[in-house]
């Protein structure tokens, strides 16, 4: 082998991993998520509770989950089980598995409707909607798709139709080449976005509500959120990220791919919120809106660009496939599961598990209108399913992981695994200590539970 073959093979395997774990961690998450909880939970001491569990949980989570899925190479129950095995430990493990069939089924419910929201925007945009011209308008247009619930069945199906007809061809190439084109063209939209927010006679209220922290409006529980935020924009605590480190080659540097990762990840969510913030201060909005946010501000953006209703109508059709290649991520360890397990064969396996999701979906259309004063467990069905996932599942999945990678198996495993060299140590001391930790206290805190 020639050395450029060589060079270019090594590139070749470390961008596939890297395009695939940042098209499922980038998704909704960073887009709609992220600036609508930064809203809810008063701007800058959220942002930076949120970068903080990015870089001192995330990061050596992820690398965790990599480095396990690269070992065991199998799917996350049996790898759990394979690696608990060969580290003279309980088979029980494989229940970390289980957690992210369940946390990915859940959360793909409520995904697939928000995505269907942006769907209708597509049109929406496409069709005209902004000549209608104020933050009236954009406010009315969101309450109107949140009080219409066939509408929103319609869309949530397609969505889910969608994922289901990709997953039960098994994760194509194609997926591979979309996220290629996709990813770029997502943050060139972004820009475009913040370039035009820097313009607006907002910029800089947006600006400081994003980055001036102002402790005194962090509670314990925005503390909690802004932590599962972290998980669920980086894609951890449920397996996913374990199924792409199974398909990774030995050569790579985890390390450096998960950096790579968790940093496209956060500059898409802050981009994100660096074009909306403006235009909520600019129209006179409030930040705390809720999960509307980005349905009611951008449309006003794109309404004053010049050419934007075809930025927006790209921008929404960037966000699908963003969204997709997120659920693709989100549905697998269930289908995978089904397929293994129960013997269903790939095309059967995704329909139940797709249609069990969209079943589920229901009822998250419902709480935006027939079930919105329903409470369970003292919010509504949408808020429920996304506490317990996001804010419970992924934290409880993410320190049983840290735990395995940095206490069961075997040191000489992980250290041949991550390559760090002198930063192993530091490595070590996160996943060990600090991020079990941190995690407990923010869960059992945010919980009420002390
Ligand atoms: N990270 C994705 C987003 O931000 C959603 C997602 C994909 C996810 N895979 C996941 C969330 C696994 C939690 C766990 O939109």
């Amino acid at each position: 082998m020639t050395t450029s073959e060589k060079v270019h093979g090594q590139w070749s395997s470390r961008l596939a991993f890297i395009i695939a774990a940042s098209g499922s961690a980038i998704g909704l998450g960073n887009i709609w998520k992220f600036p609508y909880l930064v809203g809810e939970n008063g701007g800058g001491a959220f942002v930076l509770v949120y970068l903080a569990c990015v870089a001192i949980i995330g990061l050596p989570l992820m690398m965790a989950e990599t480095l396990l899925g690269r070992r065991g190479r199998q799917s996350p129950i049996n790898t759990m089980a394979k690696l608990a095995r060969a580290a003279g430990s309980h088979p029980a493990w494989r229940f970390v598995g289980w957690i992210g069939v369940l946390a990915g089924f859940l959360i793909l419910s409520y995904y697939s409707v928000i995505a269907g929201w942006s769907m209708a925007y597509l049109f929406k945009v496409g069709g005209g909607f902004l000549e209608v011209g104020s933050a009236e308008a954009t406010q009315r247009a969101f309450i109107d798709l949140k009080s219409a619930p066939d509408v929103q069945m319609v869309w949530h199906s397609l969505f889910m139709a969608a994922t289901i007809l990709i997953v039960s061809r098994g994760v194509s190439k194609g997926i591979e080449k979309v996220t290629r084109i996709m990813m770029p063209g997502l943050l060139l939209m972004l820009i475009i976005l913040d370039v035009y927010a820097a313009g607006t006679s907002g910029f800089s209220e947006g600006m400081s509500f994003l980055f001036k922290p102002d402790f005194a409006k962090l509670s314990a529980e925005s503390l909690l959120i802004a932590m599962g935020q972290a998980f669920f924009s980086l894609g951890l605590g449920m397996g996913s990220i374990m199924v792409y480190g199974s398909y990774l080659p030995d050569h790579v540097s985890i390390a450096r791919s998960s950096l790579i990762v968790a940093g496209l990840d956060t500059a898409v969510a802050l981009l994100a919120g660096i074009a909306i913030f403006p235009v909520v201060f600019s129209n006179n909005l409030q930040p705390g809106m809720g999960p509307g946010l980005i349905f009611e501000t951008l449309p006003l953006a794109f309404m004053h660009m010049p050419g934007g209703a075809l930025f927006g109508t790209i921008f929404f059709v960037l966000v699908f496939f963003a969204a997709i290649t997120s659920a693709i991520a989100l549905i697998e360890p269930a289908v995978a599961w089904l397929s293994e397990n129960k013997g269903f064969d790939r095309v059967t396996a995704s329909i139940y598990a797709g249609a069990g999701c969209w079943l589920l979906g229901v009822g998250t259309v419902l709480s935006f209108n027939v079930w919105a004063e329903k409470s369970f467990f003292g919010k509504t069905f949408f808020d429920a399913i996304d506490f317990l996932t996001a804010d419970i599942l992924l934290p409880v999945g993410g320190i049983l992981v840290a735990i395995f990678a940095g206490w069961i198996m075997k040191r000489s495993e992980s250290a041949e695994e991550l390559e760090l060299g002198g930063l192993y140590p530091y490595w070590l001391l996160l996943t060990r200590f600090v991020a079990p930790a941190a995690v407990a206290i923010i869960l059992l805190h945010g919980l009420g539970l002390f």
